[in-house]
């Protein structure tokens, strides 16, 4: 049994090893003053944009703005998860990994999920076996069109039409636990699916985590999918992706089609980048993920109604995981028709070129906000703008961002105008209020920046002793908790401190900071950090002071309030 890897010993493996190092064995490093350079492995770029700092142990793309540690590095550029990449970032500075010992575990133990993947495993052979005695399944998956290879690739079967044929074979319990039985009110079981030819569902790893499975007939429910299990968690798996990374790793482009036929007819075309979302609409989890494996998604709808429907909700969550570097398309199938049966009427080479002349999200979202608006007129310009808008500002920060609201202001008309300008930067909710302020390079950026990118400076801050109570600036907060995480660890550098603050509301600006470049040498950075923490203590003071000062105006201060007003006075 395994627990979970110590935190201190990942602090320490994100000491020991060497970004630099690390990186360069899969990605040739240049040396260009303080920092490696390289074309970036996360998006197609003629001249190097990528960087690594070895005093920082933190690489950015200055294109498609990744970044991150060692970690974060394995995970993207593997296609890892974070136990995974730490996993292999041992193997790189060859150690083990300790694991603590646990007496209790949240969720299934491994032992337990591996006696589900076996079990998940034998019961897909079973319907294999069952399909091939199954004349009735065989004729169905012909009068389908499908071939034998095809249907060997992707391990199609069958479930015999009987309500006992898994629970006389398999253990009860772990085919309840694996979603393949079903519980009767009064506790009896029987066969979750039953006449239905089998997909089995594949993770990344290849380990079957559930199925889906079809009727023969036009009855209902048509096709039925696995319960969400320990194993399965269908807002973050797509239909298929094992099957195509078998046959490339680093797709061009990835197709998101919706059903499990429709993989499988473009599959056996030699069409071999679809994947089916599991009878959901795709999810921003789900777009992550196919992301990390391509840098363009094509999302393919049917031509009808619901199809354009589909096709607009797929665009607002993608709206959230686009950045420079990274594409999407939507392609809009004549009526009537799905991949399936499209790609057998007009052929492979038609298909290809609607894949490849598919409309860009962005001329799909901007037609769609226009119609039916008169762009010729004041008003549907201004209708264009508010309806726009509230779409765009999803977006990440970036050039796709800015790009698209180029866009906005050229469509509107208000290039000359400088309008827009006002329109879409007078955004008056506290985020962007926030990062207005932020953007300016106060001494308390400089401050966390230089501390988060020398943590010995932490000793500076250490010596002054300083008294926080009643201090008042932005980022007072993120400052303390840096100093902290410092002062708290064994051993410290930039990337430990990335780390720490890995998936909380911290981590964006942590790493804007990280890289923030503030020209500063070497033998100079004690004393521009003493300077600009004075500057900081200064202003925290005196906004401390104007804030109590005027609470005491308004609504009286308590005594406590009353002691650290004067406090800080005595002390200015
Ligand atoms: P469709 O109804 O469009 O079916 O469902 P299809 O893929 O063309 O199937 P065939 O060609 O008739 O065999 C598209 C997808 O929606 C999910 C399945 O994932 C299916 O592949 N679905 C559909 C369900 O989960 N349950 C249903 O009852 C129907
Ligand atoms: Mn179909």
């Amino acid at each position: 049994m395994s627990g979970r890897i110590p935190r201190e010993f990942i602090d320490e493996l994100l000491v020991r090893v060497d970004i630099v190092d690390l990186i360069d064995s899969h990605v040739p490093l240049k040396k260009t003053g303080a920092n490696y350079v390289a074309r970036c492995p996360f998006h197609t770029e003629k001249t190097p944009s990528f960087t690594v700092s070895r005093s920082k142990q933190f690489f950015h793309c200055f294109g498609c703005g990744a970044s991150g540690n060692a970690i974060s590095f394995l995970m993207d550029f593997s296609h890892l998860d974070f136990v995974e990449a730490v996993e292999d970032l041992a193997v790189f500075a060859g150690i083990d990994v300790p694991r603590e010992s646990v007496g209790y575990q949240v969720g299934p133990k491994k032992d337990d999920l591996n006696s589900l993947y076996v079990v998940m495993e034998q019961v897909a052979a079973f319907y294999i076996e069952q399909l091939r005695v199954s004349p009735k399944a065989v004729d169905y998956l012909k009068a389908r069109g499908v071939k034998g290879k095809i249907a060997r690739d992707f391990m199609l079967g069958y479930a015999p039409d009987k309500w006992g044929a898994l629970a006389e074979r398999f253990s009860q319990k772990l085919l309840i636990e694996a979603g393949l039985l079903v519980t009767k009110d009064d506790g009896q079981v029987y066969d979750r699916f039953r006449g239905r030819i089998m997909f089995p569902i594949r993770d990344k790893r290849a380990r079957i985590i559930g199925f889906g499975g079809r009727v023969l007939d036009d009855s209902l429910p048509k096709y039925l999918n696995s319960p969400e299990t320990s194993l399965f968690y269908k807002g973050k798996e797509v239909y298929g992706l094992y099957e195509l990374l078998e046959k490339n790793s680093k797709p061009q482009r990835i197709l998101i089609v919706e059903g499990y036929m429709d993989v499988i007819a473009l599959a056996q075309f030699g069409i071999h980048y679809a994947v089916a979302a599991l009878g959901t609409a795709a999810s921003q989890a789900h777009l992550d993920l196919l992301f990390r494996f391509s840098s363009e998604l094509v999302f393919c709808f049917d031509g009808d109604r619901a199809g354009r429907e589909a096709a607009w909700r797929a665009m607002e969550s993608a709206f959230s995981s686009l950045k420079a570097g990274r594409s999407c398309r939507i392609m809009l199938l004549p009526q009537s028709h799905d991949p399936d049966s499209l790609v057998r009427e007009e052929g492979v080479d038609k298909f290809t070129e609607r894949v490849q002349t598919a409309q860009a999200l962005s001329d799909y979202f901007f037609e769609h906000v226009s119609e039916g608006l008169n762009l010729f007129e004041m008003e549907g310009r201004a209708q264009l703008i508010s309806k726009a808008k509230p779409y765009l500002e999803k977006l990440p920060e970036g050039v796709f961002r800015e790009m698209m609201f180029a866009r906005l202001k050229e469509l509107s008309g208000l290039v000359t105008l400088n309008v827009l300008d006002n329109v879409v930067t007078v955004d008056s909710s506290p985020k962007r209020q926030h990062q207005r302020e932020h953007n300016r390079l106060s001494s308390a950026r400089v401050a966390i920046a230089l501390l988060l990118q020398n943590p010995r400076l932490a000793d500076i801050v250490e010596q002054k002793d300083i008294d926080w109570s009643g201090l008042e600036f932005r980022g007072i907060e993120l400052f303390k908790s840096i100093l902290q995480v410092i002062l708290d660890k064994k051993s410290v550098n930039t990337a430990v401190l990335i780390e720490y603050y890995r998936n909380t509301a911290e981590e964006k600006s942590i790493k804007a900071l990280a890289l923030l470049d503030l020209f500063v040498s070497d033998d100079k950075i004690e004393a521009v950090f003493g300077d600009a923490l004075n500057g900081l203590l200064k202003q925290g003071r005196e906004a401390g002071i104007a804030k109590l000062q005027a609470k005491a105006q308004s609504r009286g201060l308590d005594s406590q309030e009353q002691e650290t007003l004067v406090r800080m006075l005595v002390n200015k």
